[in-house]
């Protein structure tokens, strides 16, 4: 395959970025480079810094090398095949602005060997990192009904989860289920008519909670925001624009917890620096699309984005 065949078209980049604020001497990660849209918009403040691209996907890695190639010999540029949970391994420079704009990208999504998509027939794979050893199939062909149910619940509030779960169970003891399509087929034949009549392929909400369990995208994210907020240089920012509702409301929590002040004796002179706010929210509402964008580009409808800046050191261990 041809790495330029699937474009991604970047969401909320001018929002994201603009947010950074960025100094041309300093340095920025961008913790999910996808196919560096993010990067080289902040590449373009960039004279002496460098930005630090992370994504766990091979296939992005191997774009960013091949179409990045002249920042990465000016030394503006390096690119690193990792989990964004393992960002304090990699960040080895002070850090003064980091970005998130997690989920999947479009090359990931509209490539049917990937298995990311209930539209085309692709093995049951979902993995973000290849090399990773759980596959969807793993998981759709030896979980318990009961995990099935739960993770179609907590992950794509998806209807009658327990119904799917045990159809699928049912249809696996016939036949091990390999691929989208067969899964496809197996959701459409269990849900009624009034639920698949609603808006969006009924599918959706299966795949995007197997997805989301396969690639353990709330663990990453955890991980990952505490070490970027941990890293970040005091005044540094952090811009994290989201897809769905609960990463929003991971990220809103770790910020506000963070932005409060800590309890402390009342009437003493001074308040101690260590009860005082680490973080700064910068908008009280999470920015949205503008019109214009959601125009241009259906996947934006659910973006939000949050920013915030470090004020005082953070440490989550
Ligand atoms: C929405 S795309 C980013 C697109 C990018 N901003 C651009 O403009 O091209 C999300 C990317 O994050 C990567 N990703 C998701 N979770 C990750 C994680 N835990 N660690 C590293 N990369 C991750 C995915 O592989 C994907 O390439």
């Amino acid at each position: 395959m041809i790495l330029t065949e699937f474009i991604h078209r970047s969401v909320l980049l001018n929002e994201a970025v603009e947010a950074l604020n960025i100094d041309s001497n300093s340095n920025y990660v961008d913790a999910t480079f996808g196919r560096g849209g993010y990067t080289r918009e902040m590449l373009r403040h960039i004279t002496h810094g460098q930005v630090i691209g992370i994504d766990r996907d091979r296939e992005a890695i191997d774009y960013g090398k091949k179409h990045f190639a002249k920042e990465i010999t000016d030394g503006r540029l390096k690119i690193f095949q990792a989990n964004y949970g393992q960002l304090a391994e990699i960040i080895q420079v002070p850090i003064k602005g980091i970005v998130f704009d997690l989920g999947v990208s479009s090359p990931q999504f509209d490539d049917p060997k990937r298995g990311f998509s209930y539209r085309f027939e692709g093995p049951l794979d979902m993995r973000m990192d290849q090399d990773q050893e759980l596959t969807a199939f793993e998981v759709v062909n030896s979980y318990s009904a009961q995990q099935l149910k739960r993770i179609f619940q907590q992950f794509g509030n998806a209807p009658l989860p327990y119904q799917v779960a045990q159809a699928i169970v049912t249809s696996r003891q016939k036949k091990l289920i390999r691929n989208t399509i067969d899964l496809v087929t197996i959701i459409e034949n269990t849900l009624p008519e009034a639920v698949k009549r609603k808006k969006g392929h009924p599918a959706k909400r299966y795949f995007q909670a197997l997805r989301i369990e396969v690639n353990n995208e709330y663990g990453s994210l955890k991980q990952g925001l505490e070490q970027a907020l941990e890293v970040l240089e005091i005044g540094g920012i952090v811009s994290v624009v989201t897809f769905q509702p609960l990463e929003d409301k991971l990220v809103s929590q770790t910020f506000r917890s963070l932005a409060r002040m800590k309890p402390y004796p009342k009437g003493i002179p001074i308040i101690p620096e260590e009860v005082k706010p680490e973080l700064e929210i910068i908008h009280k509402r999470a920015i949205k699309p503008s019109t214009e964008e959601l125009e241009q580009n259906r996947r934006a409808h659910s973006a939000r984005l949050r920013i915030a800046r470090k004020v005082r050191k953070i440490s989550f261990r």
